[in-house]
């Protein structure tokens, strides 16, 4: 019977087992940079669908579809860059659970509105670099990395969806018989929106 204790104990330390670290000092994030790995890998998923939804015969935004597959790459660097960053710091770097993107989800919207969502999700990857960022009140160097490496592209992303969501809202405006302006979001306006963004991300 004794024995038989000792052996359910080693088992269950094994399974417990973690690797401490010998490099790891004034490190105490690994928590937020699990969490912004998993954020950017689920990103990058959302990304991938998207484009997979735009180079689809029946859409056929090229452009669009390249754009979405350079941010599908750019999400799978940045999670690698966390990856990395939280192995120089002994952290203990869990592999990520990453759901599947409702594929049919983008029949319902239309471009301006995917954008839209586009924009909304880069917000929210912002905010939890931003919670990563307070994390690492008293660690600099932790501070130092997310401020270098990611909240300045955050920055520019915004903006650049901003101005593309601005831009296809303009080009495909139409006046209604009423004398008001909505946008529809189609048509020759988002052709040529579509053949910028293609010669962009060419
Ligand atoms: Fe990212």
């Amino acid at each position: 019977m004794y024995f038989k204790i000792i052996i359910i104990g080693l088992i269950f330390q094994l399974a417990n087992a973690t690797l401490q670290s010998r490099a790891r000092q004034n490190f105490n994030c690994d928590d937020k940079i699990n969490q912004q790995i998993a954020k950017e890998f689920e990103a990058s998923q959302i990304y991938l669908s998207l484009a997979n939804y735009f180079g689809h015969d029946r859409v056929a935004l090229e452009g669009f579809a390249k754009m979405f597959k350079h941010s599908w790459k750019e999400e799978l660097e940045h999670a690698q860059k966390m990856i990395e960053y939280g192995l120089l710091r002994g952290a203990k770097v869990d592999t990520p659970s990453v759901p599947k993107p409702v594929d049919s989800k983008w029949l319902e919207m239309n471009t301006c509105q995917i954008v839209d969502y586009v924009l909304n999700l880069e917000k929210s990857v912002n905010d939890h670099l931003l919670q990563v960022h307070r994390c690492g009140e008293s660690d600099p160097q932790l501070q130092d990395f997310i401020e270098g490496e990611y909240l300045k592209e955050q920055v520019d992303a915004n903006k650049e969806l901003s101005d593309l969501l601005s831009r296809l809202e303009r080009t495909t405006m139409h006046l209604k018989s009423d004398g008001t302006k909505t946008s529809l979001c189609d048509g020759l306006g988002l052709h040529i929106i579509d053949q910028e963004l293609s010669k962009k991300f060419a």
